[in-house]
């Protein structure tokens, strides 16, 4: 397999919290198949919001000189993105959002060029274990994907976890961390082979 150079992006205040134990299994997990893994903690960064000028449509770069240059180093190195975040108000925290709206610079296509990242996963956590708390995240969440050209890998969607040490309580997720971490790469490594074995057959029949 292929290894893959993964940046995860967390954004929770709660350093040894729920998203970010589920993190270190993904990551684990990850590690242990080869991958390389980055982090980039949004809720401790000095990033500023997207301040809309639309330069970065003209340049491809972000004017803004502050930790998101760091970011952007990472998302030109990366080819598999994790966003991991808490649900706050049904949507993703306001470190994580200031992150999405940085990625604006990707919206254009000289912007776009300076982005290596191909796969995408969500890990999200939330008080309420009705899976609908995570509707309005998803489907943010989705819009990046489609509107960046990225490729939902996997999402692990942990409800009923209120306290900090809740996940401690639901090995489930923590289990389900590790198996996408595990999975990082296969995917694209079957479609791959797919490919290849539809081509070489392809070639054969030319060749009859
Ligand atoms: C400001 C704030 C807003 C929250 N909003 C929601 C919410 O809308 N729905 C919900 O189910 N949980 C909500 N929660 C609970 C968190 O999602 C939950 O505690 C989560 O497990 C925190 O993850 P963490 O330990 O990784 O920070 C909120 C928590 C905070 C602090």
């Amino acid at each position: 397999m292929v290894a893959k150079n993964i940046l995860i992006i967390t954004g929770s205040p709660r350093a040894n919290g729920n998203s970010n134990n589920l993190v270190k299994a993904f990551a684990k997990a990850a590690s242990a198949a080869g991958h390389k893994i980055e982090y980039f903690d949004a809720a401790k960064a000095d990033m500023h919001g997207c301040h809309g000028d639309q330069n970065c449509f003209k340049t491809g770069h972000c004017g803004l000189k502050d930790d998101g240059v760091k970011m952007y180093e990472l998302m030109a190195w990366a080819d598999v993105l994790v966003l991991a975040s808490p649900v706050y108000w049904k949507g993703f925290t306001s470190w994580i959002k200031r992150v999405i709206d940085r990625f604006y610079v990707y919206a254009s296509p000289k912007g776009r060029a300076n982005c290596t990242v191909k796969e995408t996963y969500l890990i999200a956590t939330a008080g309420n274990p009705d899976p609908a708390v995570f509707d309005a995240m998803k489907q943010e969440f989705d819009l990046v994907n489609k509107l960046l050209d990225f490729r939902c890998a996997g999402k692990l969607l942990a409800g009923g976890l209120k306290g900090p040490e809740d996940y401690k309580d639901h090995p489930e997720y923590i289990q389900q961390a590790a198996d996408l971490g595990f999975k990082v790469g296969l995917e694209s490594e079957m479609a791959r082979t797919a490919f290849s074995t539809r081509k070489s057959l392809r070639s054969q029949w030319k060749s009859i």
